[in-house]
């Protein structure tokens, strides 16, 4: 019923140059594992004045203002509906993989080298194969992109929406321009949810994880899923943020979500994994863990 997708236009549906320059922020105001973004990081990080940095902030605008309540139920049903394509697993990736950045294709790895290698980084410390699993699959969900979506409607720090915006959120002062902010069924504390529901029972801001999460949910564990639900909800693993929305099960759960984060953003490298070598171990993990299609 919306039709506001329709009249974005072509720089407000992609901000940025690409996909990579929101992991690269993010990247910034984490530059290490268990660091929490301090004030003066985050001062630096508005105030440095890049072209690249000015995209970042336009794609956060778009963000903060257009994820209301309303936009992520309309996502949910055009999408979690699962009918608009199957695919064997292993095309999955080279349908993923279609999202090129243009900007700087000498220098950037495929999304699959990022899935591989963060899959690798989590191998290589012992984890067990699910987890190994979350890596390859954890971004799986850009392929939102693929079927037009805004890249601010698929990734971006998460966030719950349908009540008040943590002020951990980055970029906090653009959910002015939101039209749920003037709304005050959803700006008190709870909003439309009650005290420790649980966040299972919050809807995110839409994006690759809700996506993938419900792709994923019938075949791997429960700490695995909350990798893949979460693992863009930094105000929450992060910052600790949101506490009266959690139950018991979420700060059980909390631990693996701060277990994957680093493994996604500090595993890049330079050098793509040797997939020849990596190739039949991969084939019969994916063929223990899902089915031998995947549908989107
Ligand atoms: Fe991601
Ligand atoms: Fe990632």
């Amino acid at each position: 019923m919306d039709t506001r997708q329709n009249n974005f236009t072509a720089k407000e549906i992609n901000p940025l140059n690409s996909l990579d320059e929101w992991e690269d922020a993010v990247l910034e105001r984490y530059p290490e594992p268990g660091a929490i973004a301090k004030e003066k990081t985050e001062a630096e990080f508005r105030n440095y004045d890049t072209p690249q940095r000015d995209t970042v902030r336009e794609f956060y605008r778009l963000n903060h203002t257009y994820q209301t309540y309303d936009f992520v139920q309309e996502k949910r049903a055009a999408y979690l509906s699962f009918d608009k394509k199957e695919m064997p697993v292993w095309e999955a990736f080279d349908f993923l993989n279609q999202l090129v950045d243009d900007s700087d294709p000498d220098t950037d790895l495929d999304q699959f080298q990022h899935l591989l290698q963060t899959a690798e980084a989590i191998r290589a410390d012992g984890h067990p194969d699910w987890m190994v699993m979350v890596g390859l699959m954890h971004d799986m969900g850009k392929v939102l992109c693929l079927f037009g979506e805004p890249q601010w409607a698929v990734v971006g720090d998460t966030f719950p929406v349908g009540c008040a915006y943590s002020d951990k959120i980055v970029y906090p002062e653009f959910f002015k321009n939101n039209p749920d902010f003037n709304n005050p069924k959803y700006q008190s504390r709870l909003g439309v949810y009650t005290e420790n529901c649980g966040l299972r029972n919050v809807h995110m801001s839409w994006g690759h994880d809700e996506y993938v999460y419900q792709m994923m949910k019938d075949h791997l564990p429960e700490p695995a899923l909350y990798m893949l639900r979460y693992h863009s909800f930094y105000a929450w693993h992060r910052e600790g943020s949101y506490d009266y929305l959690l139950d018991d099960h979420d700060r059980e759960m909390l631990k693996w979500v701060k277990l994957f984060n680093p493994y996604d953003l500090y595993s890049k490298c330079p050098v793509p994994p040797d997939w020849k070598q990596l190739r039949p171990y991969y084939e019969d993990l994916v063929a223990k863990y899902l089915p031998r299609t995947l549908k989107f």
